[in-house]
């Protein structure tokens, strides 16, 4: 199975947004039997906790269950179980690729990095304003759709 894990600071507010956007997205094409999506942060803060209640509202609106999400902190040993490796801004690229034996550097991808010709490199932090959400979720739709377009031809039938 094609095994993605988004990470982002905290685990959640962007990478669990991520998570549940691609695993929707998946379900309504009828791949969910061959990928596997997961999400981290390089932080530990938050472990255990769950979705953040402003990007669980801005899930909620668009119909999307964000509920059940427990934050996880990224381990290195992780990247062997992944193909993809998806950071939400360059700072948590950083993070990972610091992490990373060299064999798995090229798993390491910004989610932003997906969609051609984007304007935005980073999906930006959220978590001390109080208006990004749906920015945030607005930037993630457009990029899951993109990836997933980029990443079909390696699912195995
Ligand atoms: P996330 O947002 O990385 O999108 O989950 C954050 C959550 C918590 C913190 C920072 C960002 N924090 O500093 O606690």
């Amino acid at each position: 199975m094609f095994s993605i894990c988004f990470v982002c600071l905290g685990n959640i507010c962007r990478s669990p947004t991520a998570e549940v956007v691609m695993r929707s997205l998946l379900a309504a094409e009828g791949l969910s039997d061959r990928v596997r999506v997961s999400s981290a942060g390089t932080g530990d803060w938050h472990v255990g906790e769950g979705v953040d209640p402003r990007s669980l509202a801005a899930l909620t609106a668009r119909g999307y269950d964000g509920s059940g999400h427990r934050a996880r902190q990224f381990a290195a040993h992780w990247f062997d179980e992944h193909d993809l490796v998806v950071a939400m801004d360059r700072s948590n690229e950083r993070n990972l690729r610091a992490l990373a034996p060299a064999r798995d550097r090229e798993k390491i991808r910004l989610l932003m990095s997906f969609v051609p010709d984007s304007p935005d490199v980073d999906v930006p932090d959220p978590y001390y304003g109080d208006d990004g959400f749906t920015r945030v979720l607005d930037m993630i739709e457009h990029a899951c759709r993109a990836m997933l377009a980029e990443i079909r031809p390696r699912l195995s039938t």
